[in-house]
């Protein structure tokens, strides 16, 4: 059953550097001029204790474990459907999210390597009874990705990363795209055409 009377959940994925905010802000820019009323919003986040939460979950100060980073995650997550994906939703509009539950499956599954069947099962109970509509991967190797940032921000807990972590993320964004959970979209050239391909997939869904 779709999300809502006619609302679209769409869910732009990708590692650090992808263009995720920029390319969910066209996207929207682009629905609405055509009429579509949309929104963008983003994982974690999005509301107000998600963003106190995503506060928490990025301060380098803390090192929480894979399964406190799940349980955050998913709080905030939570939060996020309640206040914000799910009312819109309901008005029939399209929401346009930076990061889902893929993220989880490829930071705290691939990346860390906690269970993805325990991952999955988070998932699922976190988000019903909320459907994703379309998730698109933005692809860019995480070497281009961090080049494009010019370099990591020292000041974010997760970008201190290595470059190991990250290719094990990729590698699982990757899988996921074979299984067919997401669509690949290239999103090593110009933003523009990004945005094209971007546009022409979740064309076929509204
Ligand atoms: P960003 O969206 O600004 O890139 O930052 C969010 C960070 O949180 C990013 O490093 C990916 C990470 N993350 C997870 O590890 N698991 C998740 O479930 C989500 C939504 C994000």
């Amino acid at each position: 059953m779709s999300n809502g009377r006619t609302g679209k959940f769409i869910v732009l994925e990708g590692i650090e550097g992808a263009g995720k905010s920029r390319q969910s802000a066209l996207l929207v820019d682009a629905l609405r001029s055509h009429g579509v009323d949309a929104i963008a919003t983003r994982e974690p986040g999005g509301a107000p204790l998600g963003e106190k939460l995503r506060t928490l979950i990025l301060d380098p100060h803390y090192s929480p474990d894979a399964i406190t980073e799940l349980y955050m995650y998913s709080a905030a997550r939570r939060d996020h459907l309640k206040y914000i994906v799910e009312p819109a939703l309901e008005r029939g509009r399209v929401v346009v999210c930076d990061r889902f539950i893929y993220s989880t499956l490829a930071y705290q599954g691939y990346g860390r390597g906690l269970d993805l069947d325990f991952i999955r099962a988070v998932n699922a109970a976190t988000i019903a009874p909320v459907k994703v509509d379309l998730a698109l991967l933005l692809d860019i190797a995480p070497e281009a990705g961090f080049a494009r940032k010019g370099g990591a921000d020292k000041t974010d807990r997760l970008e201190r990363e290595n470059l190991e972590f990250f290719g094990r993320v990729y590698s699982g964004f990757k899988a996921m795209c074979e299984s067919g959970e997401l669509v690949a979209i290239d999103a090593s050239g110009e933003k523009e055409r990004t945005a094209a391909k971007i546009y022409a997939a979740v064309e076929k869904i509204l």
